[in-house]
């Protein structure tokens, strides 16, 4: 029976040709990019970010996780002969030829400061801490950015109404990327709002699961107190070998 690989497995495979080289002679097909502002012929068929690496780029920032969970490699880019601005996960996406590339390495939201359990429970909440949320026009740009295809403009419309509990559950996969909100006419900066929603909801409306709890219980009772000395006391020697050796997400 065919082994079966989990996606990191894949993509470390995929990224291992872009770090350890490629011979030139086994690439058929190759596409011109521009990455701040200079050509490149890259191998077709590589994601922005292997193509960027094989141009010579070493992600010092814009990077993390490599497979579309931390938000780290947010992209803006324009294609020759086309007005539009795009947005993209560098990681996600692949080169195309004519891509002309900026990375953003962070977008630089306000984020409001507060004490959820301080907080009262009602939409006032979100606009003392965001009152930017009251000039949203809906244009729907945020939700054209978003590479997680969420709903992001009816989120905020429903943070506007006060509706936590929508607001979590169209938030849930945001990465917090800030495509959205660099792209905002109305400077919102909608997954820091979303988030505040998300806590609010949590600490304020959602039950606490039973499994929660029992897990909790588990853990008070030193359930997992023999494995947690393994690690804290474990060698960097050994910590390696059990990283390298850990239990994987299969497909
Ligand atoms: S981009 Fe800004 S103004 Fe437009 S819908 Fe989204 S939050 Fe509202
Ligand atoms: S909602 Fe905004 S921050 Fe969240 S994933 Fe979408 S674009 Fe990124
Ligand atoms: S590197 Fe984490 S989402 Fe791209």
């Amino acid at each position: 029976m065919k082994e079966k690989k989990s996606i990191m497995d894949r993509i470390a495979e995929s990224n291992k040709s872009v770090i350890t080289g490629i011979d030139e002679k086994d690439i058929e097909y190759w596409v011109t990019t521009y990455i701040m502002g200079k050509a490149y012929k890259v191998p077709a068929g590589l994601t922005i970010m292997q193509a960027m690496e094989f141009a010579g780029y070493r992600f010092v920032r814009s990077a993390g996780c490599r497979a579309g969970f931390c938000g780290a490699c947010a992209t803006v880019y324009r294609k020759a002969g086309d007005y539009k601005l795009q947005t993209a996960m560098a990681c996600q996406t692949r080169v195309e030829d004519g891509m002309f590339l900026v990375q953003i390495p962070f977008a630089p939201g306000n984020k409001a400061l507060y004490d959820i359990n301080k907080e009262e429970y009602n939409v006032g909440t979100l606009f003392k801490h965001y009152p930017e949320l009251a000039r949203c026009v809906s244009c729907n740009t945020c939700t054209k950015a978003c590479p997680q295809d969420l709903e992001v403009m009816d989120y905020i419309q429903d943070a506007i109404k006060g509706d936590f509990k929508a607001v979590a559950k169209e938030s849930f996969d945001c990465i917090q990327c800030g495509l959205c909100a660099i792209r905002c006419p109305a400077d919102l900066v909608q997954y820091h709002i979303a988030q505040l929603a998300r806590r609010m909801y949590g600490r304020y409306e959602c039950q606490e699961p039973e499994h929660l709890k029992i897990r909790l219980k588990e853990i008070e009772n030193g359930k997992y107190k023999e494995g947690w000395d393994k690690f804290v006391n474990a060698s960097i020697k050994k910590l390696e070998k059990l990283y390298a050796e850990r239990d994987r997400e299969s497909d």
